[in-house]
């Protein structure tokens, strides 16, 4: 199998990549429980918004949890990230739209995509706005944010696509701290 191969298809990606991040693994334990302790009446709405315990989610590290079928990235970013994505002006961005569903339409300051205001923690959809394949996270890529392998796409501490063939950012879903440690998605 080539590398190219190796790296086609989401599900194998998303496995690929939950393996490979020892936050992943170590702090997705602390994910489902969360999740099976709701009664069984409550499977639909368990889809639809699940509650994510970031506590153990140390800063320069990622967290991947699945919802709704797909992986999402929960990073507690670093200063020197926070500082590097509210340094690009979003003039000439290959998409200049901030893509975050809990303010949409703005555009693409570090700002607009951030979850918290100090810009601590950065929640997206992990897949990769080209094709949909899952980015590889933790610094990679020409932009230190995340890579895409399939094709090539670099994003930025941001999120935000920088180059390659993606034509938007990595998508800001529905999210909220509930409380200090807590992140419920939809
Ligand atoms: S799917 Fe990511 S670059 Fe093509």
């Amino acid at each position: 199998m080539s590398h190219a191969e190796d790296y086609e298809g989401t599900r194998r990606d998303f496995i690929y990549y939950a393996t490979a991040g020892a936050g992943a693994v170590v702090t997705g334990a602390a994910v489902w429980p969360l999740v099976n302790q709701m009664n069984p009446s409550a499977d639909v709405q368990a889809l639809a918004s699940i509650r994510v315990d970031v506590s153990g989610v140390a800063e320069g590290t990622q967290l991947t949890v699945k919802w709704q079928g797909k992986p999402v990235f929960i990073r507690h970013r670093t200063e020197a990230e926070i500082t590097e994505a509210r340094a690009v002006a979003p003039d000439g961005l290959i998409d200049p739209l901030n893509r975050n569903a809990n303010r949409p339409g703005l555009e693409a300051t570090d700002e607009n995509r951030a979850l918290d205001e100090a810009g601590r923690w950065l929640v997206m959809m992990g897949v990769c706005t080209h094709l949909g394949c899952v980015p590889l996270g933790n610094g990679a890529g020409e932009f230190h944010g995340w890579f895409c392998p399939c094709h090539g796409s670099h994003y930025d501490t941001s999120g935000r696509i920088r180059k390659g063939p993606a034509p938007e950012n990595l998508p800001v879903p529905v999210a909220a701290f509930i409380d200090d440690t807590l992140i419920q998605l939809g």
